[in-house]
């Protein structure tokens, strides 16, 4: 093994990682301690279990084993121990200098019954799992949570998310803090699989991603072999942006990459071009944006990381009547109101920073009373918390931020939202419509 050289490296690159983050100005709490979980299961047996959804019908399941010839397969039925059906599906493995992963499986399951709980299992070995599906029709409900991590706060996170039903988890990022030590990957996925394994988790990358090294590391080589969401699917090039349909074409979600290229003549822009000309707002009354450096935030960390972004791909959202933006690095909570161009506007995105998941950093706690933005943001709290998000109809939807209150969860903040589809004013796709003033939720 060669544990001091790993440790010369993390420390190297968490230096690159904070000249970059202009987080100096603000003193952090202490944070969660880091939990770090050990496999227990033969080496054939499948862990870090985790689902996402492909389409409206399949599911994709995940799973390593440290055995590198177990078979990439996954029996499932409706009934426990009853697999009436099987499919196959791809393996993939990675090196990290002298790390060297497990076998990552990424299996296709389907066919599938909307709401139904399915039992299933891997690799013809270990433990049964079960999930369940999304449902064809609204209503539906999302979790939302931000720079999880693996300390006692995500933990207590993670558990008053479970604690009462939802249909699909959205991540903005920032999922494992393993900043290089690659067995942090492994730990994060026995730390969630407890969840992941039942419901899917849809993320994008953020910064803690990255993990490139000069020459020798490409960007994002974890996270692109460990979390493989639909991007081709969606007609994306890559793992880093894409989008799919929940509730039959109810709910169109857009995963922006941060930390990949958005200029005009980049890939990501392009794709993102082609993939709203695609949504029909008749159909789909719901569209969602989610990112991760955000583009409006009054909290003195990560001040102006997001701006170019919001430069290039603002008004293409704003075109597109886009209903909700959110966003993750920022280790706190924030609502806005409807915005754009730094104005509040009732045509424009609500934006929510939701980076509160619980990650070792602790909480970004200064918020700037003074900063330019401070009149469009409604609510501000630097607490640990998730998000819940229930669409309940083509035109109303329930937003709650449930902040972590010792082992209890307490809603601090909620609101209603009306689907900007069902706004008479917005649905012309002209430039402005800062006149009709008394649409606005709040302002
Ligand atoms: C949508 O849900 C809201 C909130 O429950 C309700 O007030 C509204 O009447 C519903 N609209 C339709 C068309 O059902
Ligand atoms: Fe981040």
């Amino acid at each position: 093994m060669a544990k001091p050289w790993l440790l010369a490296l993390s420390i190297i690159t968490s230096l690159l990682f904070s000249s970059v983050s202009p987080d100096f100005n603000y003193v952090r709490p202490p944070p969660g301690k880091i939990i770090t979980l050990k496999s227990n299961k033969p080496e054939s047996h499948p862990q870090q279990v985790h689902v996402s959804a492909v389409g409206n019908e399949y599911m994709r399941v995940s799973w390593i084993t440290d055995d590198k010839h177990a078979p990439s397969v996954v029996d499932y039925g409706k009934v426990t121990g009853k697999y009436e059906w099987s499919a196959t599906g791809e393996q993939t493995k990675y090196h990290y200098f002298f790390y060297s992963s497990g076998l990552i499986h990424h299996v296709k399951v389907g066919p599938l019954e909307p709401n139904t709980i399915y039992f299933y299992r891997c690799g013809k070995a270990g433990d049964e799992y079960t999930f369940k599906t999304s449902p064809a029709t609204l209503p539906i409900e999302f979790a939302v949570i931000g720079d999880l991590g693996q300390t006692e706060w995500t933990a207590s996170t993670l558990a008053h998310v479970d604690s009462s039903n939802y249909d699909m988890l959205l991540l903005p990022g920032d999922l494992s803090y393993a900043d290089t030590q690659q067995t942090l990957w492994d730990s994060f996925g026995r730390f969630v699989e407890k969840y992941a394994s039942k419901r899917p988790w849809m993320v994008t990358e953020g910064n803690h991603e990255v993990e490139s090294f000069l020459f020798f590391i490409e960007p994002f080589k974890a996270y692109n072999a460990r979390w493989l969401m639909p991007y081709e699917e969606s007609g994306s090039t890559s793992n880093l942006y894409y989008s799919f349909d929940v509730a039959g074409g109810s709910v169109h979600v857009i995963m922006l990459g941060s930390y990949t290229d958005f200029d005009s003549n980049s890939d990501q822009y392009k794709w993102l071009v082609s993939d709203l000309k695609k949504v029909n707002r008749e159909r789909t009354p719901w569209l969602i944006v989610l990112l991760h450096a955000p583009w409006y935030n009054t909290n003195s960390a990560h001040q102006g990381e997001g701006e170019s972004m919001r430069q290039s791909l603002e008004s293409l959202l704003y075109a597109a009547h886009v209903d909700l933006v959110f966003a993750g690095h920022v280790h706190a909570y924030e609502r806005f109101t409807r915005i754009y161009d730094n104005k509040a506007d009732p045509c424009g995105p609500m934006y929510i920073t939701i980076g509160d998941g619980g990650n070792r950093e602790g909480l970004a706690l200064d918020f700037e009373e003074d900063h330019k933005s401070v009149s469009l943001s409604m609510f501000r709290e630097a607490s640990f918390g998730h998000g819940r998000l229930k669409v309940l109809n083509g035109t109303h939807a329930h937003w709650s931020w449930h902040r972590n209150q010792d082992s209890d969860s307490s809603v601090a903040d909620e609101i209603w939202i009306e689907s900007l589809s069902s706004v008479d004013a917005c649905k012309t796709s002209g430039k402005s419509s800062s006149s009709s003033s008394s649409l606005n939720d709040e302002l």
